[in-house]
């Protein structure tokens, strides 16, 4: 079995990024909210080493989070990182205070004695830059410990007990802002925990494979293909699994981009000789959104319409016993909340729930263990094209929902897709491309006077879109040089018949979304 590291999380906003950092350097590792671990999860678990994460709660108060005691008995190397350092350290008979100087951001780490952590890297007697973020601080050390870095606010910034390899960072090294950080960590996995860092995303192939042919059996599984990353990863992987049981069907809505549903039947049937459905229903779908343009209506008209004629193709192929589904490991972390209470829908999002129940199928999700550029990775190994596996998310709903406030019909959609091309291509062309997280066009539902030659025109606005975020959840526009937007703006109004003027949408999120519906 691959060496696994288990980290414990008390709610950072960057516990995440442990696990990534540890996944890069070749160690398998999960997240489990500290209130989960228990002796027998973490008996069952068989780590090699246990990481514990930060949390915005505080030690000094009574109730906070604590971890379980297992984790300090299970006779592995354990990191505590901020908050995790803090209760490991009153957890083992030391002290932690509320401090009177607080640490946020760039800070720097005095190096008082060599570390095992800082092999390689960090010496005694350096300045080291490191990232903080932190109120209290621990001002007596347990038994067994020694100090090994301080820093203006924290006296006690990284610590040691070599004996029982116990580790404690006040600063978080699983961020970019501590340059040194990855290697830190790599020294706890590697160097002190002795984890091999044999998790390939060949290894995890040919392991995924393995379990999905053990969990299918002779069982038919049919698959869901939209032309995004995840189902394409799925499919491919599927099918090199237990080929000719698996059927592929892919719904075209007639809401998808310049050129993509006929990329998906070239790549899935022809390239890997799938067995695939390709139904165009866009006339089913654009005759049910005829003069809808209410935002909340449309995902949900295109919703049940995707799913009922999934499940009609499904029933035409002859049912499936299970159903594969492109779920990925951010989707399944239970992540600790503090917050508590239900929160808001703020968009309905698309996808196939529901149907495994009403087609009485079981779920097949190979993805589960993996964040989105391991899915790339893994897609890359499996053979699937570039374009294809590096592509940006694309909504479920499509354009409709990039055609805001009005009624979808074929000529927008027309128009959309060719504003939107040129846009792509621009952007792929000036190497921007993968430095984006999402960029796309979106047809105003407004219409504005110009003059082009001499004439005066009367066509649509549209807006550009670009922003660069790490899930989703928050995102920043991107900030394309002023030529750059000319450019593009120049071309889109030249060569699409329909629009006259081009806007670009500077708004992050929160407080806008990425998609403008
Ligand atoms: P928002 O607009 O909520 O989008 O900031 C966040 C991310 O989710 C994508 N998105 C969807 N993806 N089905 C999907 O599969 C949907 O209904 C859907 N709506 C938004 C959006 O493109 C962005 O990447």
């Amino acid at each position: 079995m691959t060496d696994r590291v288990l980290i414990v999380d008390f709610g950072s906003q960057v516990t995440q990024l442990i696990a990534r950092r540890v996944r890069e350097s070749g160690v398998y590792s999960e997240i489990h909210p500290f209130n989960k671990v228990t002796a027998e999860s973490v008996a069952a678990f068989g780590p090699k080493a246990i990481i514990l994460s930060g949390g915005p709660a505080s030690v000094t108060e009574a109730h906070t989070p604590r971890a379980d005691d297992a984790v300090f008995a299970q006779g592995v190397p354990v990191l505590g990182i901020c908050y995790g350092q803090q209760t490991m350290c009153a957890q083992l008979g030391g002290r932690v205070e509320a401090g009177d100087h607080r640490e946020f951001g760039r800070a720097y780490l005095e190096v008082v004695d060599d570390c095992a952590l800082f092999h390689g890297v960090w010496n005694k007697g350096g300045r080291e830059q490191v990232w903080m973020s932190h109120g209290d601080r621990v001002t007596q050390l347990p038994d067994g410990f020694r100090v090994v870095g301080n820093s203006e606010g924290a006296p006690f910034a990284a610590i040691a007990d070599d004996r029982r390899h116990f580790y404690g960072l006040q600063f978080h090294p699983e961020v970019v802002h501590t340059p040194h950080g990855a290697q830190l960590l790599r020294n706890f996995t590697h160097g002190v925990a002795g984890c091999r860092g044999d998790w390939t995303m060949q290894a995890f192939k040919t392991q995924a494979i393995d379990k999905v042919r053990r969990q299918v059996g002779s069982g038919r599984v049919i698959c869901g293909l939209s032309g995004g990353v995840d189902s394409s990863v799925v499919a491919a992987l599927l099918h090199e699994a237990i080929g000719d049981q698996l059927n592929c069907v892919f719904v075209d809505h007639g809401l998808m981009r310049q050129g993509e549903a006929d990329q998906v039947v070239s790549v899935f049937r022809d390239r890997f000789n799938i067995k695939l459905v390709h139904r165009d229903a866009s006339d089913l779908f654009l005759g049910k959104l005829a003069g809808q343009t209410d935002p909340e209506v449309k995902r949900k008209i295109i919703g049940a319409t995707f799913i009922d004629v999934f499940e009609e193709e499904a029933r035409k192929v002859g049912g499936a016993d299970f159903l594969a589904q492109g779920t990925l490991y951010p989707d399944v972390i239970e992540s600790v909340s503090f917050i508590g209470g239900p929160s808001v829908t703020i968009k309905s999002h698309h996808n196939v729930g529901g149907l495994p129940e009403r087609m009485n199928m079981k779920l097949v999700e190979p993805l589960r263990e993996l964040f989105k550029d391991e899915v790339r990775d893994l897609g890359r190994e499996l053979g699937l094209p570039d374009e294809m596996v590096g592509r940006h998310p694309f909504p479920g709903p499509g354009l409709a929902i990039r055609i805001p406030g009005q009624e979808i019909t074929r000529d927008k959609l027309e128009i959309l897709r060719k504003a939107d091309a040129i846009y792509l291509e621009e952007i792929r062309l000036a190497g921007l491309y993968d430095t984006i997280w999402q960029a796309f066009a979106v047809l105003l539902p407004v219409r504005t006077v110009g003059v082009m030659g001499d004439s005066r025109s009367y066509d649509f606005a549209c807006a550009l879109r670009a922003v660069t975020s790490t899930d989703g959840m928050t995102a920043d526009f991107y900030p394309f040089p002023h030529d750059f937007l000319g450019r593009v703006t120049n071309r889109i109004i030249n060569e699409v018949k329909g629009i006259n003027r081009v806007t670009y949408d500077i708004t992050s999120k929160p407080p806008g979304t990425i998609e403008w519906e």
